[in-house]
């Protein structure tokens, strides 16, 4: 079955088209197709984090030749001339809200053979709004003139589905699903998002955990800025921290480890970026020793309290599995740290993290959760298919 997969949540529009068999984890196999991915980061960075309107216009500029890039790859792009007159009204309707994406797309759909896919999977939420609506339009729209069923797909579960599924190279069957042991355990970690995930079975979630306020990638984004680092500052701070740690630089800078003792599995990283922002008024004029110095602090703060609180639900729910996902787990220094932290475990626990090119938004994931909800027949009427910000897993 192709799926073809759409994503913009938040600041990337990726589409990605896979060919998957199988029904359940145990005979599922997939491949890549086609893919392309634009970031806007960039774009945002003059704004210290995403501005939604921005974000939703760039999605509705570029979605259209991001298409064509996937399905060129996937040698699914026909040129054709069809009469769409019939449809344009329809499409016209769909995107009154999107003008920019109508002009490109009315171009684009006449010129182009139906393609030879089955589904189309969108993400739904969470996620800034406007900019999920601009995706979903779009589903819509090719999904009406291509008559092919929709798929709606929460984003946090394509995070967890991707870091099951690993890495599908192209052309290349390939699948680690099959080596899930349950109870399974997600980290979720990304700008919008820190949360322990139970999974009893495949596809089943019971949130345990979540932070009360910040987002661990919103803290190191905060920290970023207070540091004078440019946005998405995950990345940033990464650097940073990596060499204060090769030059064994010394270290004067304590942080909290916030709610590290705590009986829950609830996290919190706003106090510690207000701890960062008092130790920047401190020490400022801040120099670059400074600043590497603040990063590791900040960097093994964060790493202390999500190895903590992953290994204190490892143990309290006998978990077998552990996957992390989102984009901060393409940070290096906490996939070391939890990777240590498993292996020396007294019991066997395996870790499934991403490839950190994989660990951020893309649309992989949507194609492949898009996938697994297409087998149960979770398809929607265009009518009941809405973005839903705050949407949850549970
Ligand atoms: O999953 P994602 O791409 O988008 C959301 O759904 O939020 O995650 C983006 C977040 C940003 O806060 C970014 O700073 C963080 O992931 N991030 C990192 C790294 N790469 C991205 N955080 C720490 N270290 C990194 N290497
Ligand atoms: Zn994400």
């Amino acid at each position: 079955m192709r799926i073809l997969g759409i994503e913009t949540s938040c600041d990337e529009t990726a589409i990605s088209i896979i060919d998957a068999t199988g029904t359940t984890p145990v005979d599922f196999e997939y491949k890549i197709l086609g893919q392309a991915l634009l970031s806007q980061a960039e774009l945002h960075a003059p704004y210290g984090g995403v501005f939604p309107n921005l974000a939703k216009r760039e999605h509705a500029i570029n979605l259209v030749p991001i298409l064509e890039l996937a399905l060129r790859e996937a040698e699914l792009y026909e040129e054709g001339d069809i009469d769409m007159s019939a449809q344009m009204e329809a499409l016209a309707q769909i995107l009154t809200r999107e003008p920019e994406l109508y002009a490109k797309l009315s171009a684009f759909l006449p010129r182009t053979q139906k393609p030879d896919i089955d589904a189309i999977a969108v993400t739904f939420g969470p996620g800034l709004e406007p900019a999920l609506w601009v995706g979903i339009n779009f589903a819509k729209a090719l999904a009406h003139v291509w008559g092919l069923p929709l798929i709606p797909v929460n984003h946090m579960e394509g995070h967890i589905i991707l870091s099951a599924c690993g890495e599908g190279k192209s052309n290349n069957q390939g699948s680690k699903l099959k080596d899930i042991q349950f109870p399974l355990l997600s980290l979720l970690i990304s700008g919008g998002h820190t949360e322990l995930v139970l999974s009893p079975s495949w596809m089943q979630y019971e949130l345990l955990g979540q932070t009360r306020d910040d987002a661990v990638g919103e803290a190191f984004d905060k920290v970023a800025r207070l540091l004078d680092l440019p946005y998405p500052g995950g990345p940033q701070i990464s650097r940073l921290a990596a060499e204060a740690r090769t030059s064994a630089l010394a270290s004067s800078t304590s942080l909290p480890r916030p709610m590290i003792d705590s009986k829950d599995f609830d996290f919190s990283f706003a106090g510690l970026k207000t701890a960062v922002r008092r130790v920047v008024e401190e020490r400022a004029p801040l120099s670059e020793e400074i600043k590497k110095d603040i990063a590791r602090e900040f960097e093994d703060a964060a790493a202390d309290v999500l190895v903590a609180k992953t290994l204190k639900a490892i143990e309290a729910h006998d978990v077998k599995t552990v996957l992390v996902g989102g984009g901060v787990s393409a940070n290096t220094h906490i996939r070391t740290r939890l990777a240590e932290a498993i292996r020396d475990y007294g019991y066997s626990v395996q870790l499934l993290i991403p490839p950190p090119e994989l660990a951020t938004d893309n649309a992989l994931m949507i194609a492949l959760a898009g996938y697994f909800h297409s087998v149960q027949n979770a398809y929607v009427l265009p009518d009941n298919l809405i973005a839903k910000g705050n949407l949850k897993l549970t």
